[in-house]
């Protein structure tokens, strides 16, 4: 299965989103992953419908929309507006989560939903057949250019498990945070199917196309430091 790579645009160059948004995907990027943050969820402030709608207007490609706030519900519809293929919602944002799950559904968009590093995968049990994305963090969120929690690893194996159990193997398995060379083999062959990467892509010193490059082979299973090999020469 090959894996899809989703940039997150939250370390993206923004006095130059759109070029940043064209280059990653004439580079090869899948999907482009937007980071809402209200500073109450997650300690950081960022974009909201109308970046958005400016990533929708310089892409085709899916725009798959990450929510780190309070009442998502309020604001599903702006997004749907706005372009967003994916809205992915945190389960600990949602008291009424199947409710917002069929909310999302409802506007035409694909409904996600995502777990803080430490909030199990046994909370998602019941929701897993109604969601067509479940994102792993796999960093605390609110910012870019963090490490790899290592044990996501094991978590991302797990819910492969659930979601083939459940027979939901519609539903895309998505790993958020510290993905770069050195962790993107490892997250893939633990079964993720989406990566998104962000500071290894848009802050990478040999620009976007070869960020995408290495990563994707990195995902393919090329051991990194054969990929190091790559970047030595
Ligand atoms: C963190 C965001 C992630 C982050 C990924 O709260 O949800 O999408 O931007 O960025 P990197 O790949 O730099 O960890
Ligand atoms: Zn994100």
């Amino acid at each position: 299965m090959t894996v899809r790579i989703a940039p997150s645009i939250l370390s993206a160059d923004f006095g130059r989103l759109a070029e940043q948004v064209s280059e990653a995907a004439e580079a090869g990027a899948d999907w482009i992953h937007v980071d809402v943050m209200d500073g109450h969820f997650v300690p950081n402030l960022t974009i909201g419908p109308a970046v958005t709608s400016a990533v929708r207007d310089a892409t085709d490609l899916p725009v798959d929309v990450h929510l780190m706030i309070e009442n998502p519900d309020q604001y599903l519809s702006a997004f749907a507006e706005a372009g967003a293929n994916y809205i992915t919602v945190h389960q600990e944002t949602c008291p009424d989560l199947r409710g917002t799950i069929e909310r999302i559904r409802k506007l035409g968009v694909k409904p996600g939903v995502t777990l803080n590093p430490a909030t199990s995968l046994e909370t998602l049990a019941e929701v897993i057949p109604e969601v067509d994305l479940v994102v792993i963090m796999s960093v605390n969120p609110g910012f870019g250019g963090q490490a790899y929690i290592p044990e996501s690893t094991q978590k991302i194996r797990r819910l492969r498990a659930m979601l083939d159990e459940n027979g939901a193997d519609g539903a895309q398995l998505e790993v958020d945070g510290g993905i770069n060379v050195d962790t993107a083999g490892e997250a893939s062959e633990a079964g993720a199917s989406v990566l998104v990467a962000g500071a290894a892509v848009f802050r990478h010193p040999d620009g976007i196309a070869e960020a995408i490059r290495l990563i994707r082979r990195a995902a393919a299973g090329r051991a990194a430091e054969e990929v190091g090999a790559d970047r030595a020469q």
